[in-house]
C-alpha cells in the first residue's frame, strides 16, 4: 500500500495506471476509519482494479464553534486497517497542499444543501463540495464512494458532478450499523456509556417510522411526530430535525405514494448524531 501526501506524485502514478487502462475508486475521508468507512472501501476493491482513500480533516466544511480541533485523528490505526484490507493507495495531504496559501476559490453548493444540515451548518456544504471536487481533481478516478449515512452529503455531491459534468461517477452505498441498529460513525466516540445507550434513540426512531407505514399509517404529519416522541423518550437532549423528505430533492413530503427517506439530526450529551432510512412503501 502506498501512502502519498504530494498531490503531484498521487496524481501521476493514477494518471499512468489509469491510462495503462485500470479502473480506480476513490474513497473520501476523513480519517478515524470504522467498518463504515471499509465498507466503501471493499466495495471499491470489488468494483476496480486500484482502490484510493484519501484522509483528509478538511477545516472548510467545519463551522467556528464545531469540533474541528478535537476531530479524532487515528492515523496509525486507519493505515494498519486500510493496509488490511488491500487498500492500494491512501492520500493523507497535508493542509497547505489543499489550502496553500491564496486558495480562495469555493465551490457554491446546489440547491439540495439549504434545507437540514445546510440551513444547521452554514457553510458546511460549501466546505464538503470544495474538497470533494478538489480530491476529484486531484485523483483522476472512475468512480467514488459515499455512504449513505450522510444522505444529503450524497445528493450535494451527485448534483455537483451533474451540474458541473464532472467525469466521475458516484456510488452510494449502504449505511454499516452497530449490532443494536447505531449507525457507526467517527463521532460515536465522543458518546459516554450512558449516551452510547441513548444514542440508539435514533435507530428506534427510524424504525418505528417505518412499522408505522408498514402497519398502513399514511399520514406523514402522524409518522414525524412519533419519531419525535420516541426521541423525546430517550430523551435525547435536543432535535434538529426529525423529517420525512424525497428521496431526490430532500424537499418536505406529505405524502406516502412513492419512497421517502426519515431523516433525523439530535443531539446526545455534546456529541451530534445524524442518521437516515429510506422508507419502503408497500
Ligand atoms: P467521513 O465522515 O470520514 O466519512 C467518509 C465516508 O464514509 C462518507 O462517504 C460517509 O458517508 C461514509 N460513512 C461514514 N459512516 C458510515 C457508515 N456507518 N456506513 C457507511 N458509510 C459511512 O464524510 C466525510 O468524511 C467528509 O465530509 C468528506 C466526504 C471526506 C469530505 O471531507
Amino acid at each position: 500500500m502506498k501512502v502519498l501526501s504530494s498531490p503531484e506524485e498521487i496524481y501521476a502514478q493514477l494518471d499512468f495506471l489509469r491510462r495503462q487502462g485500470n479502473r480506480i475508486g476513490l474513497v473520501p475521508t476523513m480519517g478515524a476509519l470504522h467498518d463504515g468507512h471499509l465498507s466503501l472501501v471493499r466495495e471499491a476493491k470489488r468494483e476496480c482494479d486500484i482502490a484510493v482513500t484519501t484522509i483528509f480533516v478538511n477545516p472548510s466544511q467545519f463551522g467556528p464553534n464545531e469540533d474541528f480541533a478535537k476531530y479524532p485523528r487515528t492515523l496509525d490505526s486507519d493505515l494498519e486497517q486500510l493496509s488490511a484490507i488491500g487498500c492500494d493507495f491512501v492520500f493523507v495531504p497535508s493542509n497547505d497542499h489543499i489550502y496553500p496559501p491564496g486558495h480562495t476559490t469555493f465551490i457554491e453548493p446546489p440547491a439540495v444543501a439549504a434545507n437540514w444540515e445546510g440551513k444547521i451548518r452554514p457553510g458546511h456544504f460549501r466546505g464538503v463540495a470544495t474538497i470533494v471536487l478538489k480530491l476529484f481533481n486531484m485523483l483522476p478516478a472512475r468512480v467514488a464512494y459515499f455512504g449513505r449515512k450522510d444522505y444529503q452529503q450524497v445528493a450535494v455531491i451527485s448534483a455537483m458532478v451533474r451540474d458541473l459534468n464532472v467525469p466521475i461517477l458516484i456510488q452510494p452505498c449502504e449505511t454499516v450499523r452497530e449490532p443494536d441498529g447505531l449507525a457507526m460513525s467517527s463521532r460515536n466516540r465522543y458518546l459516554s456509556a450512558a449516551d452510547r445507550v441513548r444514542a440508539i434513540g435514533l435507530w428506534h426512531a427510524l424504525s418505528k417510522a417505518q412499522s408505522m407505514i408498514d402497519d398502513g399509517f399514511r399520514n406523514v404529519a402522524q409518522i414525524e411526530s412519533a419519531m419525535r416522541e420516541i426521541l423525546n423518550k430517550v430523551p435525547v437532549d435536543s432535535i434538529d430535525y426529525a423529517a420525512i423528505v424525497d428521496p431526490e430533492s430532500m424537499e418536505p413530503r406529505t405524502d406516502l405514494d412513492s419512497p421517502v427517506v426519515a431523516i433525523i439530526a439530535a443531539r446526545v450529551g455534546t456529541t451530534r448524531l445524524i442518521d437516515n432510512s429510506l422508507l419502503r412503501i408497500q
